[in-house]
């Protein structure tokens, strides 16, 4: 019998396990969101989020998931009659394809297989046509396991194309994989907090550049809940446009406060050990869906070579040890299956997990 009282620690790829501590946080005594004691959360939280981010520019806290940033970037910096190149390597960038599209906007695609990153020559390539005013990127493809070389696209985008916006979602990669946003001269980039920093869901993370602010500024019906010139109004006053998820932001508090003291160099390290650790395993008794050099640090999506049943494993492993792993994501799944290695777990947890996995599969 499930029991969502007492759930399973949680290996899939989002919502991550929560520490009991970044719990607690969530049960603080709430704080009026117009308040001096909230600004004082806000601020000090921004402030921190900058040092996580690498920028000075703005940062704003949603009180929804990442999709809804998937949302804002169009609403916000794409004008009806400029085209979007939106760049798809697995489900998450195909559904940010659609989100353009039914926002009304003009938008390409440039798809690669799944499996498959998208290079800086296929971006240019595009690009060089002069068509596009923004471009969207995934920096961690959660249905595929692959990360994309982003910091290689922003290299030549910087140099050739300095006028396109960049959009990045991060929503795998932020906090697991390195991400200077100021010097990547990304225009909007995103996560929500069920992912690597391991915060229940119900908040997401944007950081804004300048220009894409000043961008918004020209673009009419940018809507009401997503509109950045309001985040922005409000964040001169440590506020937010709407009333917040003000738990949420005090457990993000918390956990910035925490991966700064451990700083993110060695957050970011202590991610590609997790990383490799799991890769090893994979390599030895399966293989890796991606090609090695682009396998993400943040979670693995292991090709099921050996046929395993890998509902019934998930299902063994759940009812002996109260844990659980992901399947594939969509088409992938059964072919392949996926183990996140991000938050607040370590190289015991995950040790005990591949354990149990291999008891499974003999
Ligand atoms: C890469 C990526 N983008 C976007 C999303 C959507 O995020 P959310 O469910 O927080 O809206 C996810 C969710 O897993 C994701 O992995």
């Amino acid at each position: 019998m499930t029991d969502w009282k007492n759930p399973p620690r949680l290996f899939i790829p989002g919502p991550v396990k929560v520490d009991d501590d970044v719990l607690k946080e969530l049960s603080r005594p709430t704080l009026g969101h117009r308040g001096k004691e909230y600004a004082q959360l806000h601020s000090e939280t921004v402030d921190m989020l900058k040092q996580v981010l690498f920028t000075n520019q703005n940062i704003f806290l949603s009180t929804s998931s990442a999709s809804g940033i998937w949302e804002a970037s169009m609403r916000n910096c794409v004008d009806f009659d400029e085209t979007v190149l939106c760049t798809c390597c697995g489900a998450f960038s195909d559904k940010w394809l659609d989100v353009a599209r039914s926002n009304g906007r003009k938008a390409d695609e440039l798809k690669v297989e799944w499996g498959q990153p998208t290079t800086p020559e296929q971006i240019d390539e595009k690009l060089s046509t002069g068509k596009y005013s923004a471009v969207t990127l995934v920096y961690n493809e959660t249905s595929t396991g692959l990360t994309n070389p982003v910091y290689q696209i922003s290299e030549m985008m910087k140099e050739k194309y300095p006028d396109v916006l960049v959009f990045v979602d991060a929503v795998s990669g932020m906090v697991g994989l390195p991400l200077h946003f100021d010097d990547l001269g990304w225009d909007v980039v995103f996560a929500s907090v069920q992912k690597a920093f391991a915060i229940p869901p119900g908040l997401a993370i944007a950081a804004v550049s300048n220009r894409a602010l000043e961008k918004a500024k020209t673009v009419p019906n940018r809507g009401y809940y997503f509109d950045f010139v309001q985040f922005a109004k409000n964040a001169e006053k440590n506020q937010t446009p709407t009333t917040p998820n003000i738990p949420h932001i005090m457990a993000l508090h918390y956990q910035c406060k925490k991966l700064l003291a451990e700083g993110m160099e060695n957050v970011w390290q202590r991610h590609k050990e997790m990383g490799e650790f799991v890769r090893i395993w994979a390599k030895e008794k399966f293989d890796l869906f991606c090609e090695e050099k682009y396998a993400s640090n943040t979670l693995t999506t292991v090709k099921n070579t050996r046929d395993i049943a890998v509902a019934d494993v998930i299902k063994a492993i759940q009812e002996k040890h109260n844990t659980v792993f992901g399947n594939g994501y969509g088409k992938l799944k059964n072919q392949t299956f996926r183990i996140a290695h991000m938050g607040d777990i370590n190289l015991d947890d995950l040790r005990e997990l591949l354990g149990w996995i291999d008891e499974e599969i003999g």
